[in-house]
C-alpha cells in the first residue's frame, strides 16, 4: 500500500489540503466532515464518471448526499450548464452551508467549481479529480470557469477549493488515450522545474504507461507539490504561474485551429513542448542533447493525432489573439535546461513559422530514446 500524502496549498482565502493516496475516494465522507457542519453534500459529476466511482463515493457519505449529473463533454462546458446546475441545486434544497463535491475530470471540476463560486455567491467546494490531468493540474490552483463560443475559459473565477482528494485508483478506469494525455502534463512539470522528476520519468515511463501504482504513487504527489508551490506564490498568474504554460502557446493555437476536436489537451501540449524545445534550440538557449531528451520522452508517451496542414501564418494569427499575448508580443515558456524554463516575449515570428513547418519531420526523426 502506497502512503497517503497531504500537501498544503496557500490561497488568498486560506490554506487548503490536497490528499493523495489509494482508497482516499472511499474515505471522502470522513475527510469532508472535517470541514465542519454542512446542510447537505451535493455531488456534481457526469454519468460516465458516476458509473465507475459514484457508488463508492456515495457510500462514504452514508446516504447523506445528493447527486446531480451533467454531460462532461467540452461542448457542455458553458453558461447554460451552469444555470441548469444552479437551478437543480435550488430545487434539491441547497443553501449557503451546502458543500459541493466535484467528482470527475477537468470539465466537471471547472464547471462545478464555477457553480460553487457563483451559487449564493459562493458555497464550499471539494474537488475529487478522476483524470490524470485533473489530479496533477486542474483540481489544484483555484481556476474555474466555462467557455464562450468566442473562446475557451473566457468566463470564470478564481475560487480555491476547501479540500482536494486525489485517488490514483480512480485512474484505472480512464481510457488509454485520456491517461496518456495526462502524462504529457506530467512531463511538463519535469521540464519546468524538477530535473529529478524528469529522470524518474525517463526511467519509469513504461511502468507509468502501464499505470503501475508504485510509479503513480511517486509522481502524483510530486506534480501536485510543484503546482501547489507555483500557485501558492502566484495565485492569480501575475508572473511565476506563467511557467505552467510550457508547451501551451503552440498547444492552445493547435487546439483552436482544429476546432477543439482533434487533439486532447495533453496531446496538443505534447506537440507544443516539442515546438517550444525547438524554439529554444534555435535561440541557442538550450543544448541540443537536452532538447533530444525532451523530444525523445514526449515521443515515447505514444501516438498523438498527426499535425494538421495549417499555414504558419494562420497559426501566428491565432497565437496573436491568445490570452497569453501581451502588447502584440507572443509569449513563450522556453526550456534553458531540463528543470528550468524562462518566459520570453521576443521570439521572432519567422522562428515560430520555421518550427511549425519543421514540426512533423522533428517528430519523425529518430531520437536516442526511440
Ligand atoms: N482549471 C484549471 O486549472 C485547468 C487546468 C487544466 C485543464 N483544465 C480544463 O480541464 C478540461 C480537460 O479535463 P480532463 O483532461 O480531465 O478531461 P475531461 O474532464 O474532459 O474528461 C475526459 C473524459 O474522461 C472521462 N472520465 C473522467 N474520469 C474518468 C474515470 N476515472 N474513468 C473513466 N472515464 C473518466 C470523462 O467522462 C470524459 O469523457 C478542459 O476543459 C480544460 O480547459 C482546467
Ligand atoms: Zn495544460
Amino acid at each position: 500500500m502506497n502512503p497517503t500524502h497531504c500537501i498544503a496549498v496557500r490561497a488568498s482565502s486560506g490554506t487548503y489540503e490536497v490528499w493523495c493516496g489509494r482508497g482516499i475516494l472511499a474515505r471522502a465522507g470522513v475527510q469532508v466532515s472535517r470541514l465542519g457542519e454542512n446542510t447537505g453534500i451535493f455531488i456534481l459529476s457526469s454519468p460516465r464518471v458516476w458509473k465507475h466511482w459514484g457508488p463508492a463515493l456515495r457510500a462514504s457519505f452514508r446516504g447523506g448526499s445528493k447527486t446531480i449529473l451533467f454531460d462532461d463533454r467540452e461542448t457542455s462546458k458553458r453558461l447554460p450548464t451552469v444555470e441548469r446546475l444552479c437551478r437543480q441545486l435550488v430545487s434539491t434544497g441547497a443553501d449557503r452551508r451546502a458543500v459541493i463535491v466535484a467528482l470527475g475530470g477537468g470539465v466537471v471540476g471547472d464547471v462545478a467549481g464555477f457553480v460553487a463560486a457563483s451559487f449564493l455567491r459562493g458555497v464550499r467546494l471539494v474537488h475529487l479529480p478522476t483524470t490524470l490531468v485533473a489530479q496533477v493540474d486542474s483540481a489544484v490552483g483555484g481556476k474555474t470557469g466555462v467557455n464562450l463560443p468566442e473562446g475557451k475559459n473566457l468566463v470564470g473565477a478564481f475560487y480555491p477549493p476547501r479540500l482536494v482528494l486525489a485517488d490514483p485508483d480512480a485512474l484505472t478506469t480512464l481510457s488509454a488515450r485520456q491517461y496518456r494525455s495526462g502524462l504529457y502534463e506530467v512531463i511538463k512539470y519535469g521540464v519546468m522545474g524538477d530535473a529529478a522528476l524528469y529522470r524518474y520519468l525517463e526511467r519509469r515511463l513504461d511502468d507509468l504507461l502501464q499505470r503501475n501504482s508504485a510509479a503513480l504513487g511517486w509522481i502524483l504527489p510530486r506534480c501536485i507539490r510543484a503546482k501547489a508551490d507555483v500557485v501558492g506564490r502566484d495565485e492569480r498568474e501575475s508572473g511565476l504561474r506563467e511557467i505552467l504554460n510550457f508547451g501551451h502557446t503552440f498547444a492552445h493555437a493547435l487546439e483552436a485551429a482544429t476546432g477543439y476536436n482533434r487533439f486532447l489537451h495533453g496531446e496538443a501540449v505534447g506537440w507544443g513542448m516539442i515546438a517550444a524545445t525547438q524554439l529554444a534550440v534555435a535561440r541557442e538557449m538550450l543544448p541540443e542533447d537536452e532538447a533530444a531528451r525532451i523530444i525523445g520522452l514526449v515521443l515515447r508517451v505514444g501516438p498523438r493525432p498527426p499535425l494538421p496542414r495549417i499555414p504558419a501564418r494562420r497559426m501566428l494569427e491565432i497565437m496573436r489573439a491568445d490570452k497569453k499575448t501581451r502588447g502584440g508580443h507572443l509569449r513563450f515558456v522556453l526550456p534553458q535546461r531540463i528543470g528550468r524554463v524562462e518566459v520570453v516575449d521576443d521570439v521572432p515570428e519567422q522562428s515560430v513559422s520555421r518550427v511549425w513547418r519543421e514540426l512533423p519531420s522533428i517528430a519523425r526523426a529518430p531520437t536516442s530514446d526511440n
